[in-house]
């Protein structure tokens, strides 16, 4: 039965209304003052407020105002003066959902309150229908039908549903970590509130600290004011830990406490912060071992592996490589304006014999390089040969973005802009390198500060 919240300072108007509406089957609540009414939509949300405008102390536009700011979901109907069509206006662009002018006939009451309810209801499924729309394309982007990637999906669907649980995701380099952990997020009932990622291995662990949870003024030397830590950031979200065996045995001592407590303190705080986030991690080493040798903290290990996805390396997916190499080449189609529409079937031979020590990410990089490279319409072997690790030959090194030599690079027929191919290079150095610039730059044989500089040229970060 729904609600109505009836507010009006006229006792003769409360009852009627009261009356009539009950008649209908609403549930109502009538009160004298906008005071009064806020106190009720503190305790108990009703569906629909209707609300004279004139009310002794607190005005009805105000009511409406404040209603729409905390619970934009409450839909407030208007009684206006007879002819008072400019206050009529205002009560609509404070987000009113209708307005009724005095003097009023009860049929009218009862047609306003019925189209509005409707329209609620209709609104309602309309977001529910975007969450699940959402939830779908969220899923779309990780790419597979193989069995073990079955059971993935599987455990992500599970996970999504509670929104607590912390996840431990496993798998090797470039098999998706980051993809699971977007995907859950987007899944869970957290998908409106931050999803938050930090490396462990990209910060000293001092300033690991200071990035997780932030600090007070006057810390540290430099912390000349309060930062907000991105735990606290995240509250009502998740939160994704990359590579969580980096993580130094102080900070991980505090993560329990989180975990645990779901509160913490600022570096130089005293206060105790309290949060609500789904903690979800990853990592490509093995915590077992690293528990073992007593770089990992067990208690933590526990805490963080109470749902834990596995992620099969691309090896172990059957053909979901060739229908991730088809999905890369339609995306490399559109973003590099070519159109090879077609993969050789020598090319779909080696690239289900490789062994693929990179995973998914080193596919998408040889698929994005041959895509640019390729002559024909259709992706040959002579495309991809130069960037492929041999796999039975480990005298050689592996032939990473050092293989790939510039100059034995072809020019496709329609032209490349050589700006192109250099951004498009400085990324993968720098992908390849984790980010690390003064390796990229050794692999580009640049000074760090060319790189640099070339970095902002390109505007990448
Ligand atoms: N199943 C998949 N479908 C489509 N794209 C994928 C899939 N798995 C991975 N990718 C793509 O491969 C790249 C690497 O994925 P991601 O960053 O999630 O891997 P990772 O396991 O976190 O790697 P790392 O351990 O190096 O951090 C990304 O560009 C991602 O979009
Ligand atoms: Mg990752």
């Amino acid at each position: 039965m729904p609600t109505i919240l009836i507010v009006d300072d006229d006792p003769h108007i409360r009852a009627e209304l009261t009356e009539f509406l009950q008649q209908e089957q609403y549930d109502t609540t009538a009160v004298e003052t906008a005071e009064e009414a806020l106190e009720i939509i503190r305790s108990e949300q009703p569906d629909l407020i209707l609300s004279d405008i004139f009310l002794p102390t607190m005005g009805g536009l105000e009511l409406l105002d404040r209603v729409k700011k905390a619970h934009a979901e409450i839909d407030v109907i208007m009684i206006t003066g007879h002819g008072d069509v400019s206050t009529a206006v205002s009560a609509m662009k404070l987000g009113a959902r209708d307005y009724i002018k005095k003097p009023f006939h009860l049929d009218e009451i009862l047609l306003v309150i019925t189209r509005a309810l409707q329209n609620k209801a209709r609104d309602e499924q309309l977001a529910y229908l975007q969450r699940e729309e959402r939830k779908l394309l969220g899923f779309e982007e990780i790419i597979g039908t193989s069995p073990p990637m079955q059971q993935v999906f599987e455990l992500i669907r599970k996970i999504s549903r509670s929104s607590r649980t912390t996840v431990l995701i496993h798998g090797e380099t470039g098999t998706g970590k980051e993809l699971v952990a977007r995907a859950i997020h987007q899944n869970s009932e957290r998908s409106g509130k931050p999803f938050i990622e930090i490396n462990c291995s990209a910060f000293q662990p001092t300033l690991l600290e200071a990035e997780l949870f932030g600090y007070e003024a006057g810390a540290f030397t430099g912390a000349r004011q309060r930062k907000k830590g991105l735990l606290e950031i995240a509250d009502g979200g998740s939160f994704f830990l990359d590579e969580i065996a980096d993580m130094s045995l102080e900070l991980q001592a505090k993560m329990l406490k989180v975990l645990e407590e779901q509160t913490f303190r600022r570096v130089g705080g005293t206060k105790e912060i309290k949060i609500d986030i789904r903690v979800i991690s990853a990592t490509s080493k093995d915590l077992d071992v690293a528990t073992l040798k007593g770089s990992f903290r067990q208690d933590l290990y526990y805490r963080l592996n109470v749902a834990r996805i596995a992620l099969p390396s691309l090896r172990e997916r059957g053909d979901d490589v060739i229908i991730l190499a088809k999905h890369f080449l339609d995306h490399y189609n559109r973003e590099l304006k070519r159109d090879i529409h077609s993969i050789s079937p020598d090319v779909v031979n080696i690239l289900k014999r490789y062994s693929w020590p990179g995973n998914v990410r080193e596919l998408r990089n040889i698929m994005e390089r041959a895509v640019l490279f390729e002559q024909s319409d259709t992706l040959t072997a002579s495309s991809l040969h130069t960037m492929l690790d041999n796999d039975n030959d480990t005298s050689k090194p592996a032939k990473g973005i050092t293989g790939t030599h510039p100059l034995e690079l072809q020019i496709p027929p329609g032209g490349v802009a050589l700006v192109d191919v250099e951004k498009r290079l400085i990324m993968q150095a720098l992908e390849l390198t984790g980010g690390n610039q003064t390796k990229a730059a050794e692999l580009l044989k640049l000074t760090r500060e060319t790189l640099k500089y070339r970095m902002r040229k390109f505007q990448l970060h």
